[in-house]
């Protein structure tokens, strides 16, 4: 579970858009959830693009996803979208707001191609929404096996 630029201030940053909540309560959240769907989940947030990429790199061989809320990031970084395709893991992008509605400038993710697929703005719903979905794709694809 990574978490980009500036969430790590989630809960006293821009409450009218992201909600009180803080990401310490969103982590515990996601480990409860986890722990009831039998994964194991390890979370790091970074506000550097570099420490983010060089997690994605290590996640290859040791998980089966990356859920990734890239912030701000989402919108040019071609580093982070790079590093997401290399590794070849089922990644499921998330935000807290909808970014469609926002400006406009937030309406373009340069990350969305390389991605399972996007889940935005149902607030901390959307990390819990895009766990399940990862848990229940990986499950389908060890059936198949
Ligand atoms: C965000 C949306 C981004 O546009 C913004 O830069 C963020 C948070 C979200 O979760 O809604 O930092 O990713």
């Amino acid at each position: 579970m990574l978490h980009g630029p500036n969430l790590n201030l989630l809960g006293d940053r821009e409450t009218d858009v992201y909600g009180t909540v803080t990401l310490e309560e969103i982590n515990k959240q996601l480990a409860e959830q986890a722990e009831e769907l039998g994964a194991a989940v390890e979370f790091f947030q970074s506000n550097h693009e570099g420490e983010l990429i060089d997690k994605i790199h290590q996640a290859k061989g040791c998980f089966d996803a990356i859920i990734i809320n890239p912030g701000a990031l989402t919108h040019y970084s071609y580093a982070l979208r790079d590093a997401l395709s290399a590794v070849s893991l089922l990644v499921i992008e998330v935000h807290l707001s909808n970014i469609y509605a926002r400006e406009e400038w937030r309406h373009h993710s340069v990350i969305a191609p390389v991605v399972q697929g996007q889940i935005s703005g149902f607030g901390a719903l959307s990390y819990s929404l895009a766990l399940t979905a990862a848990c229940k794709l990986l499950q389908k694809g060890a059936e198949r096996k």
